[in-house]
């Protein structure tokens, strides 16, 4: 095969953040926002890049120093992702990779995961090297380590499992939820939100006080235990006390934002179960578990308050080969 498509959902951490870097559980569901990958083989030992959503257009960079310091931002997990590839099989090719996304890579939808994964799976369909989803797993997640540092790897595995999932750091525990799809809604708080930043803030945070931190981290663990069971139930009424309780451990984080704790007191106001931010903090977005009558009541407090509504379905499919 000498060009392949792929796609691979976006996800929204439902709860766990940042306590999942330490070894906690968290849970996560893929969205059906996807990031489309086309991979080609092409003559010479150039990869030639193709990323318009992130101003990437024929960016051209030599197969023997792929990942460089001086790369564009946007295109970094896209040749780190071929280096690790190719070293793990020993290939030498030339490439051309076109990556193009449903969703904007502002509202903190795991982007550089799901575009990591769909390298991975395109290359592993284009040179005929088949890989389990855990082997996609590793390999993705060593290239998000490789360019960011940081990072527990369940949004890797929202891109390759899809569904939603329990997970448990680096990829020890990765139990997909039976579960239906979920009544959220998310609002968009507009403001970009880094976070590697936030993650070695965090990290600051734990290293100046380590007993204080960890036992919000041990609370947050729990409340994901008992969100998993919530959730295998069905109970949104308990998932949004629960989520309104994480809300509250994760301010006490020092991640909670004036425009994040506007639109979680929005949802609340119109009716919903309870709201919680969603992913690293800073900005980004928020969720709310909401009652299916409340729904347009939430979005429009939401809105009131300045939160864009972004609709998702959840529990999308993971990553796939495209016609
Ligand atoms: C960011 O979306 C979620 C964090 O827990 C980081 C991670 O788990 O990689 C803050």
């Amino acid at each position: 095969m000498e060009r392949v498509e792929v796609s691979a959902p976006g996800k929204l951490m439902l709860f766990g953040e940042h306590a999942v870097v330490y070894g906690r559980p968290c849970i996560v569901t893929a969205v059906d926002h996807r990031m489309r990958v086309a991979v080609e083989i092409a003559d010479g030992d150039n990869l030639e890049l193709y990323a318009p959503d992130v101003d990437v257009v024929g960016y051209v960079e030599r197969m023997n120093n792929l990942g460089g310091k001086e790369a564009p931002k946007g295109t970094r997990f896209v040749s780190v992702a071929v280096r690790n590839f190719f070293n793990s099989f020993g290939i030498k090719s030339g490439l051309k990779i076109e990556t193009r996304s449903d969703f904007s890579s502002e509202f903190g939808f795991g982007s550089s995961s799901a575009v990591t994964v769909g390298v991975i799976k395109a290359l592993s369909e284009v040179f005929e090297k088949p890989l389990d989803n855990k082997k996609i797993f590793n390999l993705s997640y060593n290239t998000i380590l490789d360019v960011q540092g940081v990072g527990s790897g369940f949004d890797v595995a929202a891109a390759i499992w899809g569904g939603t999932i329990y997970f448990v750091t680096g990829g020890k525990k990765i139990e997909p939820l039976a579960v239906s799809e979920l009544p959220l809604v998310v609002g968009y708080t507009g403001v970009k939100a880094d976070t590697p930043t936030l993650v070695r803030q965090v990290a600051n945070f734990y290293e100046e006080n380590k007993g204080l931190v960890g036992k919000i981290f041990d609370s947050v663990g729990d409340i994901t235990k008992e969100s998993r069971k919530a959730l295998l139930k069905g109970d949104y009424k308990r998932l949004g006390k629960l989520m309104d309780e994480n809300q509250v451990l994760l301010e006490k984080l020092r991640i909670g934002s004036p425009e994040l704790s506007n639109l979680i007191l929005a949802a609340r106001k119109g009716g919903a179960y309870g709201a919680k931010l969603s992913g690293a903090g800073g900005g980004d977005c928020m969720i709310a578990f909401v009652p299916k009558d409340s729904a347009k009541l939430v979005e429009k407090t939401i809105e009131e308050k300045g939160g864009k509504i972004i609709n998702v379905r959840t529990g999308a499919r993971g990553v796939r080969l495209e016609d």
